[in-house]
């Protein structure tokens, strides 16, 4: 009997969150927007205020270590992923990340524009009911100094790059472009 109650619970509370999809989405992007402007904020501070060489931490710690006190905070999965990676072991997206990114570039592709994509839904997870949320990341001026083509980029920062990620995916993009997004799983 007990198996078949559950059951009941979960598919009751599946179909009730998925009407609820345009809320938790709003409230969600309340809670995890801020975060991207003031990693953006604080990789231009580095930039200008170190060069571009010694804003490389900015990227590697203190963007992860934002996102983190975030996690920490609401108890949700939020990290950064790309198509086309630097850090492997902590960018890697999963099947429903790849397949949103695809679909970033098909509507970049069409003509939205990068800053405004954006993707909500509600999923299975293993039998929970899960928000998966994605922001597009779009290139800006400052990213160039470290995701632009290889060859323009500083032979210092291109060196500590290869010396960090031998196998760094994340270079040859410009302005406008989507280098990755940022996701959000919670649990429902
Ligand atoms: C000072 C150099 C530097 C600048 C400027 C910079 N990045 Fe990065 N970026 C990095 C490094 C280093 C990593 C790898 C971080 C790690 O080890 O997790 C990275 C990783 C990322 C990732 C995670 C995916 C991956 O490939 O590992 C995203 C997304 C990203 N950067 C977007 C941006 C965007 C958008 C901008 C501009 C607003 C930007 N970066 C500017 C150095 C930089």
């Amino acid at each position: 009997m007990k198996p078949l109650v559950a059951l009941a619970v979960c598919t009751f509370s599946f179909a009730a969150a998925a009407q609820d999809l345009a809320a938790l989405t709003a409230d969600t992007k309340r809670t995890v927007l801020p975060v991207v402007p003031k990693v953006v904020n604080a990789m231009q501070e580095a930039v200008a205020e170190k060069g571009v060489a010694e804003a490389i931490p900015v990227c590697k710690e203190q963007a992860p270590r934002l996102i983190q006190e975030l996690k920490t905070a609401t108890g949700w999965s939020i990290r950064r992923v790309s198509q086309k990676l630097r850090n492997p072991e902590r960018a890697m997206p999963d099947t429903w990340e790849q397949t949103v990114l695809a679909e970033f570039e098909q509507r970049a592709a069409a003509g939205e524009k990068p800053e405004a994509l954006e993707k909500s839904a509600i999923v299975d997870d293993g039998g929970r009911a899960t928000l998966r949320y994605m922001k597009a990341l779009p290139v800006a001026d400052v990213c160039l100094n470290c995701h632009g083509p290889a060859d323009s980029l500083d032979p210092g920062v291109r060196a500590m790059l290869q010396a960090t990620y031998p196998r760094d995916q994340a270079v040859g993009y410009a302005r406008g472009q989507i280098r990755g997004a940022l996701t959000v799983k919670r649990p429902l």
